[in-house]
Order: structure tokens, then sequence, then C-alpha cells
């Protein structure tokens, strides 16, 4: 069983808000299969909708013009692992959600890099 779930409105960066605490919620997945979708329900509370990211309680990186997206395989890393604050969001997802959403930050908010990732990518990098 996997156990991990993160997005309440705690986690929301907004100024003055309670640092963002990855909130445990079993049997938690995403529906969502678009990059755009899974975008919206997974990353935007933290990474903003222009991907700007957001300070505030906490440090959220900007996902736009990143060059670190450059390489399919670091966000994916970071998707799949979490690292620090950032919860291991991927875990919640299927292979083929994981490559959506990386692609979807890879070619939006100004940046645009290919290839594009796959499912089996994202499967051995887990
Ligand atoms: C609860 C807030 C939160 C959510 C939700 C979240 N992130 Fe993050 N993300 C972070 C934080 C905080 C960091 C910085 C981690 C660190 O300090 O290394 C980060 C870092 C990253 C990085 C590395 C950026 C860099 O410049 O090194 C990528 C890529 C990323 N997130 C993508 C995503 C994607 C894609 C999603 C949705 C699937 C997502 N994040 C959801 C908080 C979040």
């Amino acid at each position: 069983m996997r156990l991990v779930v993160f997005l309440t409105a705690a986690s929301l960066p907004i100024a003055g808000a309670v640092a963002a605490e990855p909130i445990l919620s079993p049997g938690f997945r995403f529906s969502e299969q678009t990059g755009e979708a899974l975008y919206s329900n997974a990353c935007q509370a933290c990474h903003m909708g222009n991907g700007e990211g957001a300070t505030g309680a906490g440090q959220y990186p900007a996902l736009a013009r990143n060059p670190k997206l450059e390489t399919a395989a670091y966000p994916t890393y970071v998707v799949l692992k979490g690292q620090k604050a950032m919860p291991a969001a991927g875990r919640l997802m299927t292979d083929e959600q994981v490559a959506a959403v990386v692609n979807y930050v890879r070619t939006h908010f100004g940046n645009d890099y290919g290839p594009p990732t796959t499912a089996e990518q994202v499967k051995q990098a887990r």
C-alpha cells in the first residue's frame, strides 16, 4: 500500500501559511491523465500556475525557464523520489502520468526541452 499525500490547503505556499509538510493519506492516486491536468492538481499549489514558484513560508523553486529541466532524468527523479520539502508525487502516479507531467513542465513556462521522456524510462528510474 502506498502512503503519501500532501495536497491540502495547509500546503499552499501563500505568505504566512504553514510550511508544507507531507500529509499522509493512504491509498490516494492521481486520476488525471494529461500533463496539464496533473500539473494543475499535483504541482501548481506549490510551483504556481505560471511555474514561477513562490517564496513564503517555504521556498518553491520556479520551474519556468529552468535549465535543470533540460535533461528529463532530473525532473523525473525529483517527482519520483521527492527532494527536501518536495513530496514524492510520482509515487501516486502511474509511469505514464509521471512522464506526462514531466514532459509538460519541460515544454511549458518558457521551457522547450526534448526529447520527451517515456513511461518506460520512468519505470526504470523508480
Ligand atoms: C508541497 C509542495 C510541492 C508540490 C506539490 C510539488 N513540488 Fe516540486 N518542489 C517543491 C520544493 C519545496 C522544491 C525544492 C526542493 C529542494 O529544496 O531541493 C521542489 C523542487 C522541484 C523541482 C526541482 C527544481 C530545481 O530547480 O531543482 C522540480 C523539477 C519539481 N519540483 C517539479 C514538480 C512537479 C512536476 C510537481 C508535480 C508533480 C511538483 N514539483 C510538486 C515543492 C513542491
